[in-house]
Parts: C-alpha cells; sequence; structure tokens
C-alpha cells in the first residue's frame, strides 16, 4: 500500500494534511491565556525581541505592512503608531480564535482606524504581487507546514526592496545554555502551561516544535532559495531566539 507524506508536528510524525487542524488545535486551545502566557515563559523578554524587530524593519509613516501569524496583535500595535493615519497594517492570521483575542485587545487599546485584521494562511497570502513595504512574522513560521512554500508566497507580495523579518526561536548558541533551556522546556515548560493555561500539551507542542524548527543558518539558507537578497540574522538571549531578515530584490 502506498503511503501519503508525513511531515512533523513537534516530534510526532503525522500525515501532511493533518498538520495545520493540530496547529489549529494548539492556538484555539491557548487564545484566551496567550499573552499571559507569553509573559511568564519569557520572564517579559518577548517584548524585547519584538522592539528589535520594530527596530530593524525601518517601518515609517504611511507604508503598508503586514503582519502574517500575528495572533494577538503585539507587532501590529507597535506598527500602527509608527505607520499612522496615511498607512496600514494588517494583522493575520489563520487562526480566528487568535485574531479575535488580536482585534478586541487592540480595540481596548484604542489602535483601530489603519488596523485591518484578515484571516490568512502564510502560505496562500490572498494579496497582490508587489504590496508591502514590509512583512513579519514572528513565532509563526514553526508552525507553518511548507515553510519554502509561505516564504515564497511572502517574496511574491512584497515590493521590490521591502523586507522580511522572521523572528522565531533558534538553536542557543552554546552547550551550556542549551542544557539549561532544555530542563527548563521540557520539565517546567508544561507544568507552567497546566496550571496557568490548562493545557500541558500545547506548551509541550511548544517544546517540541522549537527542537524541529531550522537552525539559523539553514532558515538563512531557506530564505536565499526562496528568492531574498541581503539575508542575515541577530542572535538574541543567546541564540534562543534569532530575527532573520532578507529583502526582495
Ligand atoms: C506563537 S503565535 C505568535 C503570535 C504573534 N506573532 C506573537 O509573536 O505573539 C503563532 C501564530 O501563528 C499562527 N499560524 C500558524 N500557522 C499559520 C499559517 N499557516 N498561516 C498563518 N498563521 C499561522 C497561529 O494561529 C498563531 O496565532
Amino acid at each position: 500500500m502506498k503511503e501519503g507524506k508525513t511531515t512533523h508536528f513537534g516530534y510526532q510524525q503525522v500525515p501532511v494534511e493533518e498538520k495545520a487542524g493540530r496547529v489549529a488545535e494548539v492556538f484555539h486551545s491557548v487564545a484566551a491565556r496567550y499573552d499571559v502566557m507569553n509573559d511568564l515563559m519569557s520572564g517579559g523578554i518577548h517584548r524585547l525581541w519584538k522592539r528589535f524587530t520594530i527596530e530593524l524593519s525601518g517601518a515609517r509613516p504611511g507604508q503598508t505592512i503586514l503582519d502574517i501569524a500575528g495572533g494577538t496583535g503585539d507587532l501590529t500595535a507597535r506598527f500602527s503608531r509608527i505607520v499612522g493615519p496615511e498607512g496600514t497594517v494588517l494583522l493575520a492570521d489563520i487562526n480566528e480564535s487568535m485574531l479575535k483575542v488580536g482585534r478586541d485587545r487592540l480595540l481596548d487599546r484604542g489602535i483601530a482606524g489603519n488596523v485591518f485584521p484578515v484571516q490568512a494562511d502564510a502560505q496562500y497570502l490572498p494579496f497582490p504581487d508587489d504590496t508591502f513595504d514590509c512583512v513579519t512574522i514572528a513565532f509563526g513560521l514553526r508552525n507553518v507546514t511548507d515553510k519554502d512554500l509561505a516564504l515564497r508566497s511572502m517574496l511574491r507580495t512584497l515590493k521590490p526592496g521591502g523586507r522580511l523579518l522572521v523572528l522565531e526561536f533558534s538553536k542557543p548558541q552554546s552547550k551550556l545554555l542549551e542544557k539549561v533551556y532544555d530542563q527548563y522546556s521540557f520539565r517546567l515548560l508544561p507544568v507552567m502551561g497546566k496550571l496557568v493555561a490548562n493545557d500541558a500539551d500545547s506548551y509541550r507542542y511548544l517544546a517540541e516544535s522549537i527542537r524541529m524548527h531550522p537552525d539559523q543558518e539553514t532558515l538563512k539558507q531557506m530564505m536565499e532559495d526562496a528568492g531574498f537578497v541581503d539575508c542575515e540574522y541577530h542572535n538574541m538571549t543567546g541564540g534562543i531566539v534569532a530575527l532573520h531578515k532578507g529583502i526582495k530584490p
């Protein structure tokens, strides 16, 4: 019997066509507690990682920006202030639970006029060619089934000269840090997930999916293969997180 293609969902192998549904379950489940868990898990450091992403975006008033896998809208909120009333920010995510939390949160903070929530899949972006000055994907690429397809889709929708920024967990640069981080991820994280979000499995998936994600050099090569130029990355917190940048030629 011919077997279908499989891919990884954390450490499990699942049929390719099942992965998106499994990822969707994770984010439906964590949406309501997502922000509080982010602060708790990272000790608030995710705010610094995101601040650096904004700095490197070079965003300016009047620009058009896509924050794909934007979730609860941390980057979107910051971009909204920068691009101002003449600019536009699309908060896009495949998951309606995350988008709903994001939209409500932005409204509560009085951020609305230039932000448009859109349900969209990073692999098949429903936007014309050459639309965006900047595309960001923060802690999202890891969850996408076909990352090459998503990178090419982002390239297509960027304007020539536009930038892609990929903020994602990556590979710690020292063995000692890797050991400590493994203990933290596989022992503490699921317990925190259970206590705060009543969901140990989703936070176990988080730890596993991080280990399955391409390391710094591999992702840089993938971006070059997709057609980006001037690709570079910056390690943060010892490489636990890396910010990759690429330009559409
Ligand atoms: C860890 S959250 C990151 C949210 C936000 N960017 C942040 O940094 O806080 C990952 C997000 O990726 C979204 N996602 C997963 N697969 C996706 C896909 N194929 N296309 C678009 N979004 C996707 C999930 O729904 C989820 O909201």
